[in-house]
Formats: structure tokens, sequence, C-alpha cells
């Protein structure tokens, strides 16, 4: 990663020189300029001692390689001056010259126009790495397929996030606290989750899985105390042989099974709680020896904690539940909870783990009981469950119960409003739902009910805003005045795209039409995002008549990206022509001067 802010101060100091004196990157520039010195001179026919020196330079430069400056390490240094650099007229800071070369500090340089810079070592040979942007291109290794990975999201993990809370277990979808720190399910993030597992479903190496309890073939060595039982029993809303257990009510008097099991933390089963009743995984710390519980409880609480304890809720109902948890995941989330100080983060690697048992107190039970290395199409069916179960009818949305103020000169958007990057992503997810379920009417039905907010004004509570009275726009926040926000579009108009390749033609008609007006919008309008050196996050400099909010460089990258993604759907050349001109602006490139 490339190392901005704090210690570019740092960088300057140390990185001013290299261990041999020479200021790596000018002397390349220098030695640029001295040859382009060389060309004009030589080209004009000046005077004879300028031709020498010229000649002289030449020879010196041509003897010494760029990287390797042993000769004449003394002389630069004694030749090193300091010098005040005025800029601008308006302040001063400390630079250095050398002959006829001035040497400004990076870490000036780095304020003054957002560069990167950093020193690195390779071969024992230190250098300093320039860098104008931060972000990944992908370029697309083939058209597009609404079946397969989203975009590049197999390298999301959104659970671990810090604006994550915790993975619910009451429903087994991540709580975004990214606008409110109490936490709140928020539909694109929710959408991103299960669209980066079903994407990580096809890219990574298939699970290792170990089955620990079914109740039938797989069966534990559970240690019952006194007052405690078990029992393996058909079930008949299970349809399947379960595993039953009645315990006393203090922890000690549990149920349990010894473990000492390492590298597959993620945890999928079955399981029916009576009130007050809990099922708990005890996960030790390799290095330390320290121990944490783990309490998955018979309650609706989201996620609580108390010293090495830490509750998830998966609700109150005494039926049958699936639940996939990623075992690291609750831990970090746990321990985050603990910590009052929200700047400390746990990141423990899961080579520093391992889990040593399980226990059962109350009155349940439990069947298919895993620990698998992951579960991704079970976490992406969570997902896809959210939307079925939390559309409102009426709607066809997942209204956001958070206020979000986009900026000053936008109204409020109050709790209640719809996204059309949470809507479109939604889609997404229930398209895959559609195809991968092979053809549940139920993914279906939601993703197309969820197109409803598409063809309603914002100004209604749609997310539908009109540019210039002849552009239609799907708005991501539809804000008054409407913001324009390029990447939520685009999320929106891949929905669409999805559904309308997904679903049989009577049902794709509408995503279709929705899907080619945005086209045309977009078409008409990426140039208004186009700033010459990098893109506009939105048009806020057009529809508020102020400064144009410029896309930070992830921003920028997710542009590009969704760009070459359409490159690979529409054969019309301004996506390719534009994710190329915006890929030189991460290196710097601007859009010529007249
Ligand atoms: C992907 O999902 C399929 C079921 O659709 C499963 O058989 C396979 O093991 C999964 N692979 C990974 C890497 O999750
Ligand atoms: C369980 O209780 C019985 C009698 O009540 C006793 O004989 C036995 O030792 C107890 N077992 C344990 C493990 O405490
Ligand atoms: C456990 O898995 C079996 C086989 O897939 C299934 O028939 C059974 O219903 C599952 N048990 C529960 C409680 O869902
Ligand atoms: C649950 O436990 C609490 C405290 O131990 C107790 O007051 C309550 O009656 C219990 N509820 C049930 C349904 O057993
Ligand atoms: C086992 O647990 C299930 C689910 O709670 C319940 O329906 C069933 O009656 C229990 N069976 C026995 C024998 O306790």
């Amino acid at each position: 990663m490339i190392n901005p802010g704090p210690s570019s101060s740092v960088v300057s100091q140390k990185g001013y020189h290299n261990d041999k004196g020479t200021p790596l990157f000018f002397v390349m520039m220098r030695f640029n300029i001295k040859i382009v010195l060389c060309l004009c001179v030589i080209a004009v026919f000046t005077t004879l001692s300028l031709w020498t020196r010229c000649g002289d330079y030449g020879t010196e430069w041509s003897r010494r390689p760029i990287y390797v400056d042993t000769a004449n390490k003394a002389n630069e240094i004694q030749g090193t001056e300091e010098l005040d650099c005025v800029i601008n007229g308006d302040y001063t800071i400390g630079c250095r010259k050398e002959g006829g070369e001035v040497y400004i500090p990076f870490s000036f340089i780095h304020n003054y126009f957002e560069i990167y810079g950093k020193l690195a070592t390779y071969d024992g040979v230190e250098r300093f790495e320039w860098t104008h942007s931060v972000g990944k291109v992908y370029h697309p290794k083939g058209k597009y397929e609404p079946s397969g990975v989203f975009m590049h999201f197999e390298n999301f993990n959104v659970e671990a996030r810090d604006r994550v809370k915790c993975v619910s277990a009451l429903n087994g979808v991540p709580i975004s606290t990214q606008w409110e720190s109490n936490g709140y399910h928020y539909p694109t993030q929710i959408a991103q989750f299960g669209l980066a597992h079903y994407s990580k479903n096809l890219t990574e190496p298939e699970p290792r899985r170990k089955n620990i309890e079914d109740g039938d073939k797989e069966l534990g060595k559970w240690v019952v105390p006194n007052g405690s039982n078990i029992i393996r029993n058909y079930d008949d809303s299970a349809m399947s042989k379960v595993m039953n257990f009645t315990t006393l009510d203090s922890f000690s008097s549990g149920v349990r099974l010894k473990m000492d099991h390492v590298l597959d933390f993620v945890m999928s089963l079955s399981i029916a709680l009576s009130p007050n009743s809990s099922f708990t995984v005890i996960l030790q710390n390799r290095e330390k020896q320290g121990i944490y519980n783990l309490h998955y409880v018979a309650s609706d609480i989201l996620i609580t904690a108390q010293e090495e304890n830490i509750y998830h809720g998966i609700g109150t109902s005494e039926n049958w539940v699936r639940i996939t948890r990623d075992l690291i995941i609750d831990l970090q989330k746990g321990l985050n909870y603990l910590n009052k100080d929200k700047s400390i983060k746990h990141r423990l690697p899961r080579s520093k783990l391992k889990i040593i048992g399980v226990v059962m107190r109350g009155r349940g039970a439990i069947d298919n009981f895993t620990l698998s290395s992951s579960e991704h199409i079970l976490q992406f069916y969570d997902s896809a469950e959210w939307f079925l179960k939390n559309q409102e009818p009426k709607s066809g949305g997942w209204s956001i119960q958070v206020k979000r103020k986009l900026s000053a000169g936008f109204q409020t958007l109050e709790p209640g409003w719809y996204s059309a990057m949470g809507q479109g992503q939604a889609i997404s997810v229930l398209a895959r739902a559609y195809f991968h379920s092979g053809g549940d009417e139920r993914y279906l039905n939601a993703a197309v009910l969820a197109l409803k907010p598409f063809r309603v004004p914002s100004w209604q509570g749609g997310v539908l805003a009109t540019f210039m009275n002849k552009f239609r726009w799907y708005e991501e926040y539809p804000t008054k005045p409407a913001s324009f926000v390029l990447n939520g579009f685009i999320y929106s108009l891949l929905g669409l795209y999805d559904l309308m390749i997904m679903a049989p033609p009577p049902q794709a008609k509408e995503a279709e039409l929705l899907f080619e007006e945005g086209m045309v919008s977009l078409k008409n309008m990426l140039m208004f995002y186009d700033m010459g050196s990098s893109t506009a996050y939105d048009l806020r400099h057009i529809t508020l008549g102020i400064a144009p909010n410029l896309a930070r460089w992830d921003y920028h990258v997710t542009h590009i990206n969704q760009l070459l993604l359409l490159s690979t759907l529409d054969n019309e050349p301004i996506f390719q022509q534009t994710a190329e001109r915006w890929i030189a602006y991460m290196s710097g490139k601007r859009a010529a001067h007249n």
C-alpha cells in the first residue's frame, strides 16, 4: 500500500538523499534535462565554451549508470547549498541547490500536489517510489455475465470493514454504522456482502468442510454432566434425525464437546433453542492462552459483550433456524464492541486461534453442524433472503432508515428514502439467486418489483431524476436538487442489466427499457464528469452551482472499472476511450490546454 499522510515528513527527511548522497528521482530528471539541453545547444551551434561544458557533462553521465553514483559523491555533497524557495510569493520553504538544479523536499510536493511516495528497498538497494494515485484498475477478462462474478467483488471483504458493526445472527447480514453509530440495515452494504460471497464462490478453491454432528451418521462425543442429557431422534419438522439436549441452568452443567480445531472457522448449523438457552463456541488464542466465548443466544439482541463473553442473538422463535457464522468476524466485532477506544481495531489472524470446544445450555436441538473454510453460497443466500423478507410490497423498495445529508446545499434525506444503487445491487443479488436456485420465482418476482422506484421521481419518494428535462437518471441519493452521483447510477444500471438478461422475456421488458434509457443518459452525460485530470463524483457543480466535488482516487478507479465493464456490453467507443483517458489521469496525465 502507498504511504501518504503523517509519515511524509519522515519520507522527506530521510528520502531527500539516498545513502550515496544523491536524490535519485531528481538525478533522473536532471539527466533528461541535460540531454535535452545538449541537443538544443548542438542544434543552435552556440559558443565553443558551452559546447565543451556540454560535452563534459555528456562524458561524465555516459560513464555512470544512473542508480550507482560513487565517482563524484563528494563533489555533489559539496556542491549542494541551502536555498529558500518562495512559493507563489506567499511563503517560503527550505530547498537545496546543486549546480543549476533546484531540489524541493518531497513532503512539500506530497502536500502541494497530493502525490504519494515512499522509500522502498529491493535487493538491498533503496529507492524512492513516486505514485500519482492509488487504486487498482481491473481489466475485464471477457464479456460481463450476470450469472458470474460481480465486477471484481471477489476481492471485497464487506463484513470485516470498520463501518460494519457486526453480522447479525438474527438474519446473517451485516449491520452498518456508517451514518448512525447504533447500526442499521443498509441495502447497498447487504447486497455487496451477498455479491462478494457469490463472486468468491466462483473464484476461490473448494472449501474444506468437517461434519461435527448431524444426529445421524456423524456423532460428536459430547460430555453430559449429571442432571443434563442428550437424545438423538427423528424430528418431524426437520424431516431428519437431530440431536436434542436438556441441561440445568448453569453454564457448567451444559453438554459440551471438546475440540482441537484450527484454520476452518466458518460454522454452519441448524438450531432450535428454547427461551434462555444458548449455544457457545469456545475459542482460544494460541499465543496468549486467552479464552473467548462466542455465545449464540435465544434472544433478539444484536450483539453485546462482557469481558471474554460475546453474545449474538439468534431470535426467539423456537423453530429451526440455519445460522452461518464466520467465527473470526464474530470475535473481532465482539472485541471492537468491548473496546471503548474505537481507534484500536482488533485484527486477529486466523492462525493464532483455535476452537477448543462447544457448550449447549438450556433446552434445544441441533442438526447439520459443520466447520468449513468458507460457506459463500450460504452467506450469499442470507443476503438474498433478507431482500425477500424485507421488501416493502407497495413501493417495491428497501427503505433506508437513517438521515443522510450529502452536503451543504442539498436537503437532508429523511429516514425512509430509497437508493437506486441499493435497489440495483439488490436486483443483482436477486437475479443471481434466481439463476443459482434453478429458477425460484420468489427471487425473480422480488427483482421485478424492485424496479418500481425507478419510475417514481425523487421528489415523490422514488429514485428518478431528470437532467435538463431530458435525461433520466437513477439517483444513489434522491436529493433535492438532484445530485447525479455517477458510480451509484452505473451500479443501478448493472442491476437492470442483470435482470434484463436473467429474466424470461415478459419480466425482462421493464428492466430493459429502464436500462436502455439509462444508457442513453450515461452516454450523453458522461463527459460532465471529466475534469481534465480527475473525475467528478457527482454533478453538484451544475445543480448547486458550486465547485465540483472531485472523486477521490478510489471512486475515480471505480468509475474506470465500471466503464471498462460497460465497454464489454456496449460497443460505443465512448466507454473504452473515456476509461483509457481516465486511466491516464491516474499517472498524472492531464487533458491538453489551448
Ligand atoms: C460454490 O457453490 C457450489 C454450490 O453452488 C459448491 O458446490 C461449491 O463447493 C462452492 N465453492 C466455493 C469455493 O465456495
Ligand atoms: C452423577 O451422580 C451420581 C449419583 O447421583 C454419582 O454416582 C456420579 O458420581 C455423578 N457423576 C458425576 C460425573 O458427577
Ligand atoms: C439437515 O440436512 C438434511 C440433509 O440435507 C436435511 O434433510 C435436514 O432437513 C437438515 N436439518 C435441518 C434441521 O434443517
Ligand atoms: C430466563 O432467565 C431469567 C433469569 O435467569 C429468568 O428470570 C426467566 O424466568 C427465564 N425465562 C424462562 C422462559 O425460563
Ligand atoms: C427436539 O427438539 C425439537 C426442536 O426444538 C423439538 O421439536 C422436539 O420436540 C424435541 N424432541 C425431544 C424428544 O425433545
